[in-house]
């Protein structure tokens, strides 16, 4: 008998199809992600995992961006050991038992309250981890956590689900909380933000997506003067595609020739401020 959850809104509910897909890549032979807590948490918990039909092209990028914003997140805490470390929209992602960070640093995991409470009872606790349960579009959240250390914040899987205008609005106040800082997300085109809406291995969360897509990574750059890109990373042509199975490894090796065909694939765009 697993975890007995309580009542998720849709929204919430979308947590379980990435949790699921890294789950699902850990048991792949050649684990992108290499996520055996998702898979841990995928048996123990009383859900019906099996209403998804997630292929394995979906599994390999879910994983890949996780590893790439891990990436992002891993280096700056290596530089910059009295962070603090935030995932926005963080779901039941074990982003925080990966990357293990120092006890000198302090993460925070942001979800709505049922998702945050959850994610304390199913997940193991680390010291310096703490959960937020709010509203990422509230403003008030963001005065509990300590100003005047660098900052790194990540949203895996969130951003879609803001509009332009909140996400925008919460990126100025993040920049103005901290005296730096680095953000990174993975980003939609607008292509993609239409695929979301219509392929059917993402039909569950398809009428929540309320961003409109974003064709150019400068745009943030325009939200304010202190985000500056440093890199938009795309995902068919980073080094872990050669590990995909053959059929894909080859899709990507083929869209990573064209930039305008590796953005018709999953991106995660990474800025500094
Ligand atoms: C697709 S899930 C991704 C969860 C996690 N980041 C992962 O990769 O598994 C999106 C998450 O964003 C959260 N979310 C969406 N809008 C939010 C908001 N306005 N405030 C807080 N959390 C939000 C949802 O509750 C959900 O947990």
């Amino acid at each position: 008998m697993g975890v007995t959850l309580p009542a998720f809104t849709p929204l919430e509910d979308s947590l379980f199809l990435t949790l699921y897909a890294r789950a699902l890549d850990n048991r792949r032979a050649h684990s992108i992600l290499g996520d055996a807590e998702a898979d841990r948490l995928v048996d123990k918990l009383d859900y019906d995992f099996d209403q998804f039909h997630v292929d394995t092209n979906f599994i390999l990028n879910v994983a890949l961006r996780a590893k790439k914003l891990d990436q992002v997140t891993s280096r700056f805490l290596a530089s910059h050991p009295d962070a603090v470390g935030l995932d926005l929209g963080a779901g039941l992602d074990t982003r925080v038992l990966r990357l293990a960070p120092p006890p000198t640093v302090d993460w925070y995991d942001i979800d709505f309250p049922t998702v945050t409470a959850t994610r304390e009872e199913v997940l193991p606790g680390r010291a310096n981890a703490h959960v937020i349960g709010a509203d990422v579009r509230d403003s008030d959240w963001l005065e509990t956590i300590p100003t005047g250390r660098p900052a790194v914040i990540v949203a895996d899987g969130m951003m879609a689900f803001l509009t332009q205008d909140e996400l925008v609005a919460l990126w100025n106040r993040l920049v103005s909380h901290f005296p730096s800082g680095e953000i990174a997300f993975n980003s939609y085109t607008r292509f993609l933000i239409w695929t979301a809406k219509h392929a059917r291995g993402t039909k569950s969360v398809a009428d929540l997506v309320k961003f409109p897509g974003m064709d150019d990574a400068r745009a943030p750059e325009s939200w304010n003067p202190k985000l500056q890109l440093v890199r938009e990373i795309l995902l068919s042509r980073e080094p872990e595609v050669a590990e995909f199975p053959p059929g894909w490894r080859r899709y990507h090796q083929l869209a990573a020739h064209r930039t305008a065909w590796s953005r018709a694939g999953t991106i995660v765009v990474h800025y500094r401020f």
